[in-house]
């Protein structure tokens, strides 16, 4: 069995387009523009390419993007109080601060410090209890882009088995929230979970995020299981700087149904999903 690849770029990009057409009819209609403010503190240079990547796609579907870089040595004071100038700011409708952030600033006061309506990555604690609760909230951009895909891809999700690998707030825990709404039977599996592949070889679902190049091989898959890949890890292999996901995907794909690949499956829907939460940020405010 080869697997159906789950392409990840064209989704986004329609996802995108469709952004871009409720842009342009705010726009039309009523004169405004959604703006998101992107906030980076320090240089590391993954961040780095992240930021740029969302002011880019934010300008092309017609917002405006507002991008702040700080130094790494940028106090906690400093920050929340560029985080309450954002708040209070009515052309900034979401805001997300890109992690990790220095040792010297307290990242869950920070994010607690933004105004939840415009909380995009929707990393709020307040978010985070609506999601559990099943109230309307922002929803975290990558479980919604990996939900987005597999509603596309399996149609309805009732009743499935999904297992997700990784517990943690970004990615794992959402991603479980989510799974529940849509009435899975959902298993967190982590680091310490005994008999991993047992737990994984009943997935009808399995999301992995854990971190771990390559971690998942075909052993651990039941077969015709749909596999979402959240790993972007960089190796070196053959001398070359590779970028892999948690997946082993060759040897994944030739037991599951589908597969999302390394890069072009997950990571062009995060920032889709960030777009999508900023025009959704600004209807919730003026609707
Ligand atoms: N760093 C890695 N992933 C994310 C994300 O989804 N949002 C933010 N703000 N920072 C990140």
């Amino acid at each position: 069995m080869t697997a159906q690849t789950i392409d990840g770029k064209n989704f986004a990009a329609r996802i995108r387009g469709r952004v871009a057409d409720h842009v342009a009819r705010l726009r039309d209609e009523r004169g405004v523009t959604p703006g998101l403010a992107v906030v980076l503190v320090g240089d590391d240079p993954a961040s780095q390419v992240y930021v740029r990547s969302k002011g880019k796609m934010t300008k092309e579907c017609g917002m405006e993007s507002f991008e702040y870089r700080l130094p790494e040595t940028t106090g906690e004071a400093e920050l929340l109080a560029l985080i309450a100038k954002l708040n209070a700011d009515g052309a900034v409708h979401g805001i997300l601060v890109q992690l990790p952030l220095p040792a010297q600033i307290d990242a869950e006061l920070v994010i607690n410090s933004i105004d939840p309506s415009k909380d995009v990555d929707g990393f709020h604690v307040s978010n985070v209890g609506r999601l559990a609760t099943g109230q309307r909230s922002m929803v975290p951009c990558t479980p919604l882009g990996c939900l987005l895909m597999l509603r596309e891809h399996c149609g309805s999700l009732s009743g499935l088995n999904a297992v997700v690998l990784g517990r943690s707030n970004i990615v794992g825990k959402p991603m479980a929230q989510l799974l529940l709404s849509e009435s899975c039977t959902v298993t967190i599996a982590h680091s310490r979970t005994r008999d991993l592949q047992d737990v994984t070889r009943r997935a009808d679902i399995l999301v992995a995020a854990v971190g771990r190049p390559e971690m998942v091989t075909g052993d651990y898959l039941k077969a015709g299981a749909t596999v979402i890949d959240v790993g972007i890890n960089r190796v070196e292999r053959d001398g070359k700087n590779r970028l892999v996901g948690d997946c082993h995907f060759d040897s994944c794909a030739s037991v599951a149904g589908a597969i999302t690949p390394v890069p072009g499956g997950v990571g062009p829907m995060t920032i889709a999903c960030l777009l999508a939460n900023t025009v959704t940020a600004y209807c919730r405010a003026h609707d």
